[in-house]
């Protein structure tokens, strides 16, 4: 463990000077884009206008042998495009792929300095953190990279969900974590065959009464997980997402997984789909009835003290404290997006 005085020294001589706070971004969906297509790389300019984050995907689901037209056409998208304040994202390869050592190299000294954000897959403990952490410092200052380059690992390995609190407190430069659910089931030897969502068989049943039929609901296979990454991100300051929802037809269900992980602390999710777009703007902006509550709460309370019943309800320092949480994120969300500053009437 390091000393906190050098937690937050360059690891190299010229990188910029770590984050002490995360930049404050609305991220709801991180929108995933395959760079290797012409086709989809020509319209990132103006996806990019459609979403919070754009990020162009180097690992699962580009062929080996697209592998490093993908990455070109990263940079080449990330050259052509002003991204304005939607985020510019990658997902690599994974640290003991024949391609990561190129796509981190290359990418960094074509445009360093517009890269927010490095999403890593299949992370296992901290040194995995720490090898990118050390690799971006040296790369940063030689390619005179401004400001630091943020790390996003996903949690996609059992071992890494063990060590999800060691891997959020890795680094200055973690941003947060995604749940990826299809990688994670596999590494688990869960019985399934799908990109996160539920599974029919996953359920409780009711107790045998004589002459009644027994009633059966299925039970989320994620939420031991998500509430284990949301502990460890939040309690590092660094926030967690839902990864993928991979049937892209099914939007009901996709909705539900989107919002469980939003109420249970997560800031965003992936979109495979411009269709899933929409549904995480929905569900990651928080509801406008929600926000109305909530300035009440702040309104009865201002010092955040006390103790006030609302409609029936006991308002204290506890859920003045939630309220917050609602409050801060709806002036974030409509700062961004002028829809939901009409809504929440701010
Ligand atoms: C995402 O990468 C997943 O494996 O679900
Ligand atoms: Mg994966």
């Amino acid at each position: 463990m390091k000393s906190p005085r050098k937690f937050y020294e360059p690891l190299a001589i010229g990188a910029p000077q770590p984050y002490r706070d995360l930049p404050v971004r609305v991220e709801r969906m991180i929108h995933f884009v395959p760079a290797h297509l012409e086709k989809v790389r020509a319209k990132a300019g103006d996806m990019a206008k459609t979403v919070d984050v754009i990020l162009g995907n180097l690992e699962d689901a580009i062929p080996a042998d697209a592998k490093e037209a993908a990455r070109k056409g990263f940079i080449e998208m990330g050259q052509k495009f002003d991204f304005g304040d939607t985020g510019l994202w990658t997902r690599v390869n994974c640290l003991n792929s024949p391609w990561a050592l190129d796509d981190i190299s290359e990418i960094v000294a074509a445009i360093g300095d517009k890269l927010d954000v490095i999403m890593l897959p299949k992370v296992e403990g901290p040194w995995d953190i720490h090898y990118l952490d050390q690799l971006l410092a040296q790369l940063e200052a030689r390619h005179g990279v401004k400001k630091p380059i943020m790390i996003h690992a996903i949690l996609e390995t059992a071992e890494g969900v063990k060590n999800v609190e060691q891997i959020a407190l890795a680094s200055p430069r973690m941003h947060g974590m995604s749940l990826g659910p299809a990688d994670l089931a596999a590494s688990r030897a869960m019985k399934t065959t799908r990109v996160g969502g539920g599974h029919p068989e996953y359920k409780v049943i009711s107790d045998p009464v004589d002459g009644q039929a027994r009633t059966s609901v299925q039970q989320d296979l994620w939420h031991y997980t998500i509430a284990k990454m949301v502990d460890a991100c939040q309690s590092a300051g660094i926030k967690s997402f839902y990864g993928p929802f991979g049937d892209i037809a099914d939007e009901a269900a996709c909705e539900v997984q989107f919002r469980n992980a939003f109420l249970m602390g997560c800031a965003g999710a992936w979109s495979l789909h411009p269709s899933q777009v929409a549904i995480a703007k929905r569900v990651f902006s928080p509801d406008a009835k929600e926000v109305a509550f909530a300035k009440r709460i702040l309104e009865a309370m201002p010092d955040g003290s006390g103790v006030v019943m609302i409609d029936g309800k006991m308002q204290d320092d506890a859920t003045w404290k939630q309220a917050k949480v609602i409050v801060d994120l709806a002036k974030q969300v409509a700062a961004k997006d002028a829809e939901y500053k009409a809504l929440y009437g701010f």
